[in-house]
């Protein structure tokens, strides 16, 4: 194929880009059908779950750039879309936790990788409005025998988490990997880039607008992750502009911290809480409420915090 520009913005030298710039600079989806690559469908079929693996950590941050512009490797860019189990309805609102190795198979945290962030290589994205996320990294290298790889976790707003992972088509050491699971990447001025699309066993709820444009009803998600033991976020939506209250209190119903005290339009929003009080002091380890009041509807849910 014969390219006279890359499909991405060049990111040699800028600062990290938030997830929204990053989508929008890429041009997901014209880019994806104009240069070719093939979107990973396995019909209807639920993308493959595969093994959580050892190198797991909670609170990954929310980024779409997982190092540093001098990180040693070969530059990757993987975008895709996440959808329901019908192969075509957009999940929005899903959180895409990655994690992987570095250029000689080091994992941060778990391992002394000579890193100077210790999440280094490590991310979550929010799906937008067509279910598109995006990421900036490096191509992961090998480690104790196995293939290249980057480990997923997908939650949607509701239901169950997929855990699975990633492989890429060259990698002789994949050969044995589900199809579903690995996909090409081109290779561009030294850069690669790939699509992985994933189908969860999710039927995306009814009362989501087709349009995509704004909320039909009142919700409060489940926080991500749960439990956790740094940050945590939360998602509300809202159909009307109302006045909005979200606490986070103890099961004896003293209120630990007031996150949103506002009137605020309809429309859907995130947030976070780092487990601290009002006082800024670091909360205690245990089983947290948290409640959405708007519009005269009141919606909890419960949130586990976890030792530092
Ligand atoms: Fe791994």
């Amino acid at each position: 194929m014969s390219l006279s520009r890359p499909p991405f913005p060049s990111f040699s030298g800028r600062s990290r880009l938030s997830r929204r710039e990053f989508l929008v600079r890429a041009g997901l989806t014209t880019v994806s059908a104009a240069f070719g690559f093939d979107r990973v469908l396995a019909g209807c079929d639920p993308t493959p779950s595969d093994i959580l693996g050892p190198y797991h950590a909670d609170d990954h941050p929310l980024r779409t750039v997982l190092c540093s512009e001098d990180q040693v490797g070969t530059r990757m860019f993987i975008t895709g879309r996440v959808v329901g189990s019908d192969c075509v309805t957009p999940v929005e609102g899903a959180i895409v936790d990655v994690w992987q190795a570095d250029d000689t198979g080091c994992y941060s945290i778990f391992q002394s990788c000579g890193d100077d962030d210790p999440f280094n290589l490590r991310g979550q994205m929010l799906t937008d409005a067509n279910g598109e996320y995006a990421y900036e990294s490096i191509l992961p290298g090998y480690y104790t025998g196995r293939p290249r790889h980057v480990h997923y976790i997908v939650s949607p707003p509701e239901g169950d988490s997929l855990t699975t992972q990633l492989y890429f088509e060259d990698d002789p050491q994949s050969n044995n990997q589900p199809a579903a699971l690995r996909i090409p990447l081109e290779e561009i001025d030294g850069q690669l880039y790939g699509v992985f699309d994933v189908t969860l066993d999710y039927e995306v709820p009814a009362d989501s607008d087709p349009d995509h444009s704004l909320p039909t009803a009142i919700k409060l998600h489940q926080n991500y992750p749960n439990p956790f033991r740094a940050t945590t976020t939360i998602r509300y939506q809202l159909r009307l502009e109302s006045r909005v209250t979200v606490d986070v209190f103890r099961a004896d119903g003293r209120v630990v911290r007031r996150l949103v005290s506002a009137n605020q339009g309809p429309g859907y929003y995130t947030l976070e809480w780092d487990g601290r009080d009002d006082s800024g002091r670091q909360a205690a380890a245990g089983t947290y409420l948290y409640r959405l009041v708007a519009g005269g509807t009141t919606d909890v849910k419960k949130a586990i915090l976890l030792p530092r």
